[in-house]
């Protein structure tokens, strides 16, 4: 069965909308973790636009499911990450001008210093992913870069419009999971997934997990953090294909 990993930095961004100290990401991460939430998931950016320092150092501490912290490859951040030991790691461009994380990591571009990265990361423990694009070259860099994981983006099935453009991404999501576990890598996914558009997705078997954040906080705003996460793991649960249900 596929894990849902909740991102929170939303919370953070309301919060630092006022720079005060509500609402607090940390408190949203137990109500996520009560609602069913596999994993809670964190961005700390350069910047410390939503999160920041004291979240992640607050979340490490009372966050029972794995932690993962969506990083740049940046020294300020990797030497942050290493003293802070996450749980999962997940390697994503990062762009000051982009309102959210945009596409994948041009792994094989920056591949050399990804290497020593992932390298630092794992000598503290962490599972290393990649944000990546579902592109076959990519993945199998990943694999070379030592990565555990990729997740995969899913921007491109979130933003394709017409049945035979979303059917031509799912299929590039598809053979993504198929070269991914080819070169022995867990595989995840992530972006843009709504409770409108994931009953395809979480129909493909072979995830690992899913990382969602707007759509479940926005949910969150009528119903409640507990509610809407409890609402995305029984989407999951009825889409789930047979032979992971
Ligand atoms: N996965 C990664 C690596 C991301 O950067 C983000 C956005 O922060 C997400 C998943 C969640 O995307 P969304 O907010 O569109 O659900």
């Amino acid at each position: 069965m596929v894990e849902l990993g909740v991102n929170i930095d939303h919370v953070a961004t309301v919060r630092q909308a006022r720079k005060t100290d509500e609402p607090d990401p940390v408190w949203a991460a137990v109500e996520a973790e009560l609602g069913g939430a596999d994993g809670i998931t964190f961005h700390l950016r350069e910047d410390r636009r939503h999160i920041q320092d004291r979240d992640a150092e607050v979340l490490r501490k009372t966050v029972a499911v794995k932690l993962n912290m969506e990083m740049a490859i940046a020294q300020s951040i990797v030497r942050i990450a290493r003293k802070l030991k996450p749980d999962q790691c997940t390697l994503v461009p990062e762009r000051r001008e982009e309102v959210t994380t945009e596409g994948g990591l041009d792994v094989i571009r920056f591949r050399r210093r990804i290497k020593e990265v992932v390298k630092q990361l794992k000598a503290v423990g962490a599972i290393c992913s990649a944000f990546i694009e579902p592109i076959a070259e990519q993945i199998e860099t990943s694999a070379e870069c030592g990565f555990d994981a990729v997740e995969l983006w899913t921007g491109g099935y979130a933003h394709a419009r017409g049945p035979r453009a979303v059917r031509r991404e799912l299929e590039r999501l598809e053979d993504g999971i198929a070269t991914g576990h080819a070169t022995g890598m867990i595989v995840h996914g992530g972006h843009g997934l709504t409770y409108r558009n994931v009953a395809p997705i979480a129909g493909i078997p072979g995830w690992g997990e899913f990382n969602i954040g707007h759509s479940i906080i926005s949910r969150a705003m009528f119903v409640g953090i507990r509610e809407a996460v409890q609402e995305m793991k029984d989407l999951l649960i009825l889409h789930a294909p047979e032979e992971t249900s």
